[in-house]
């Protein structure tokens, strides 16, 4: 499969199965992430990985599940493995920092479905308690939450007609509406409609 081919593939997977993900995996995520542009080049992105049995569940009921369906949070047998938590450096002064979360962490989960793991990214997380259930220093602040795990659903893009939001047909398959190319590309002039 080609880099293109990865990109075109990736859709958010919020249901697992029930299998480990090997920590070098994990570690080559981060490892793809670390190499990411940086604004300034001042770094200030640092990465927990969470894949203890037991703080998995200190982590999970931290998380907002898919806001725009009923049934968005996956049964605990569905659950991810493993979460990589993106945390700021306040140390580092770096007002920027988000563009540098996300260069980083599409690395990530680009680097991740190459391993035929699912991704879903998380900025709905209750940070206090995330940070009191994992200990999370104050100097860091809690940005993002990468929730991990081998697909146990198979979500298909969609073409926009009215509403961005997603839904699941009658046998329980995401449909994730995006902009089509041709609503969202323009070429040396924007055309008045
Ligand atoms: C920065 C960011 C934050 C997100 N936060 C959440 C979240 O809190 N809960 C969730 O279920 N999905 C979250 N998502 C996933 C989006 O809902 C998902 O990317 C979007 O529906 C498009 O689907 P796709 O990733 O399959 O293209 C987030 C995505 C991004 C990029």
């Amino acid at each position: 499969m080609t880099f293109y081919d990865l990109i075109l593939k990736r859709r958010t997977i919020r249901r697992f199965k029930e299998k480990k993900i090997p920590y070098q995996i994990l570690e080559r995520c981060v490892n793809a992430a670390r190499l990411a542009p940086s604004v300034a080049n001042l770094q200030p992105c640092e990465y927990l990985i969470i894949d203890g049995e037991d703080l998995l569940d200190q982590v999970f009921p931290t998380l907002g599940w898919a806001g725009y369906i009923s049934d968005g949070t996956p049964p605990p047998a569905e659950a991810p493995t493993a979460y990589i938590i993106v945390l700021i450096n306040k140390e580092i002064k770096a007002p920027k920092y988000r563009y540098d979360v996300g260069f980083g962490v599409e690395n990530m989960l680009l680097t991740a479905l190459e391993e035929g793991i699912g991704s879903c990214c998380f900025a709905s997380i209750d940070r206090d308690r995330l940070r009191k259930n994992l200990n999370i220093p104050q100097k860091y602040v809690i940005d993002l939450v990468v929730a991990l795990g081998y697909p146990n659903e198979a979500p298909v893009e969609e073409k926009l007609k009215e509403s961005v939001k997603y839904w699941k047909d009658e046998h329980g398959v995401l449909h994730v509406p995006k902009r089509e190319l041709k609503s969202i590309l323009h070429r040396n002039i924007i055309a008045s409609h």
